[in-house]
């Protein structure tokens, strides 16, 4: 998958051009608050309609602005097409090759781009929040309609999370017995989802781990799914478990006015050699598993026929120790994928700089090749 070019009008502190990307190795280097960052961004917005610091879409417009768009040109599978978002305030409009689009599901996935962050970096250690978002983005890859149960998941808890605290208690238990019903059939696809999606990874994890540190560890994940799941049991029978447990606990819920199983309380953990990393490991290696954990998705894809997504590297070079940061680039060179990484200093990014098919400078919020 190749992004080609890319127009951005009125994003962010974007000024309003188009860039030409390589289909190689792009590197953009510029100050902290020029806008590398906000570039990703768009790229990513492209991909997954969403952004990956932001739940507003009216952050993404330009102050002063009523609206902003993103437009880029992209092989996918060879085949060229044109993908266009456009934000008019809390609205986004969607148009492929030129013809408006109504449906999300008819856009999602014609781009496919992994976005790696410092805030990623910090995944293994940090709170569940960041673990599930991993998983979800993840699982949007090899499922475009997963998002869309993360959704329609979360809304129904916010629906029955204020029926459950209502004081009056005059919410009738039909309307709160509706609300349970969606979030166990929501909940259930996306928990599922969510474990098969680190079985797949798992023994990508460990071998990328062992290229990335020293020493041969035995990495294993484990997945802590926020409800009693049953072991390949079929969806429905999933989802009736789900809404049995949630109906279990409904007095419960009552009391503390908000849902007490579920998949908003999913989690992971990777174990090596047995040892919890989170626990246990350091902060290099928790880095480490990290990088692997994003490393694993792309391989999987790859090596299941599938066609490479963009990778977006976000500053994440200043972060990782020298060793690994060499690892992490040499790896995402053999994927043979299209790269955007960015950095304060090109210094930062050893022999990644030297293979870059096109390098850019930004500097308050234009993209300038450098060097021809
Ligand atoms: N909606 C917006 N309109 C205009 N400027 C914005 C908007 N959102 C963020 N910015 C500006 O973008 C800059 C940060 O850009 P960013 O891409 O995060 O920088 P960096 O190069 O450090 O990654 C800040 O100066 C911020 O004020
Ligand atoms: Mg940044």
């Amino acid at each position: 998958m190749i992004v080609r070019s890319v127009r951005v009008g009125h994003f962010r502190n974007l000024v309003s051009q188009t860039i030409q990307l390589s289909s190689g190795i792009n590197l953009f280097v510029g100050g902290n608050g020029q806008g590398k960052t906000n570039f990703l961004e768009a790229i990513y917005f492209q991909s997954t309609l969403r952004s990956f610091r932001s739940a507003r879409l009216r952050d993404l417009i330009q102050h002063g602005s009523e609206n902003a768009e993103v437009e880029s040109g992209v092989d996918s599978e060879g085949v060229p097409i044109r993908l266009r978002v456009f934000i008019d305030g809390q609205v986004r409009r969607l148009w492929l090759g030129g013809k408006a689009v109504r449906s999300a599901g008819e856009y999602l996935g014609l781009l496919r781009a992994v976005a790696f962050t410092p805030d990623d970096l910090a995944m293994v250690k940090g709170a569940p929040s960041l673990r599930r978002r991993f998983l979800d983005r993840a699982a949007f890859l090899f499922q475009a309609s997963h998002l869309d149960d993360v959704r329609d998941f979360q809304t129904a808890l916010r629906a029955r999370n204020r029926l459950l605290q209502d004081a009056s208690g005059r919410s009738s238990d039909v309307e709160l017995e509706s609300f349970t019903e969606t979030l166990a059939a929501c909940g259930a696809r996306v928990s599922t989802n969510r474990s098969r999606l680190l079985q797949r990874l798992e023994s990508s994890v460990a071998s990328i781990l062992n290229r990335i540190s020293e020493g041969r560890l035995e990495a294993r994940i484990r997945f802590e799914p926020g409800w009693r799941m049953g072991e390949g049991t079929d969806l429905e029978g999933e989802t009736r478990s789900l809404a049995c447990q949630m109906e279990s606990k409904l007095r419960r819920d009552r009391k503390r006015g908000s849902t007490s199983i579920g998949p908003q309380l999913d989690d992971f953990e990777v174990l090596l050699s047995g040892d919890s990393v989170r626990r246990l490991a350091s902060q290099g290696q928790q880095r480490a598993v990290a990088v692997a954990l994003m490393l694993s998705v792309v391989e999987e894809i790859v090596s299941s026929g599938g066609e490479s997504p963009v990778i977006l590297l976000d500053d994440v070079s200043s972060e990782l120790e020298l060793r690994r940061r060499e690892r992490l680039f040499e790896l995402v060179s053999e994927f043979g994928s299209q790269v955007l990484v960015t950095s304060t200093e090109l210094d930062l990014l050893g022999a990644l700089a030297d293979d870059a098919s096109a390098r850019f400078q930004i500097e308050s919020g234009r993209i300038l090749p450098i060097g021809g």
